[in-house]
């Protein structure tokens, strides 16, 4: 039999298989269980995948939260498109909106507080990956997700969109400070 030609016997099935295909049958199975025991073994080991809290959203009260935080907390602003750079006090609540296409505002956070991160997106589907951390939470509209995050070293880390929501994806970029 070949992937062109019809089989030689009609009742191809009832062959016996052949010892190479059970063997690559094997390992693909074999593989497919060390990945699906990854998922739950990465989570508690890992550092990839943060525990989240969800809940629902609407976005004009998600975003009235937000606004509230920036109005109270903003120390100077950022690029042409002016967005806020918001220190808010350590151990607060943050915000931080996903949509087409950029995240608002940027947080600039104190290294060993922890805070609670709160996020959603305002239209579509976003990632929120912060590199090179690794990071990386699904950021849907309607759903506020909440993780508790401690900033353990200082620096500039970039907030990188990685679900694919349009045109202007690859430029949903963004920055978060840890001082
Ligand atoms: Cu937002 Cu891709």
């Amino acid at each position: 039999m070949s992937a062109i030609l019809p089989p030689a016997q009609r009742v191809w099935w009832k062959q016996p298989i052949d010892k190479v295909e059970i063997l690559w049958i094997g390992i693909a199975f074999i593989w497919c269980l060390v990945m699906f025991f990854m998922m739950p073994y990465w989570h508690v080991y890992g550092k990839q995948n943060l525990s989240n809290e969800t809940y629902r959203v609407k976005p004009e009260q998600f975003s009235n939260a937000t606004q509230a935080m920036v109005d109270k907390y903003t120390v100077r602003t950022e690029t042409d498109e002016k967005v806020p750079v918001v220190h808010p006090p350590a151990g607060s609540d943050v915000f931080l909106i996903a949509r087409l296409w950029a995240w608002w505002p940027i947080l600039e956070l104190e290294q060993g507080k922890s805070y609670r991160l709160h996020l959603t997106a305002m239209d579509y589907q976003h990632g929120f990956s912060l590199q090179p951390e690794n990071i990386n939470i699904q950021v849907l509209p309607g759903y506020e997700h909440v993780v508790t995050i401690t900033p353990n070293r200082a620096g500039t880390y970039a907030v990188v969109c990685n679900e694919f929501c349009g045109i202007g994806h690859h430029k949903m970029v963004s920055k978060l400070y840890v001082k």
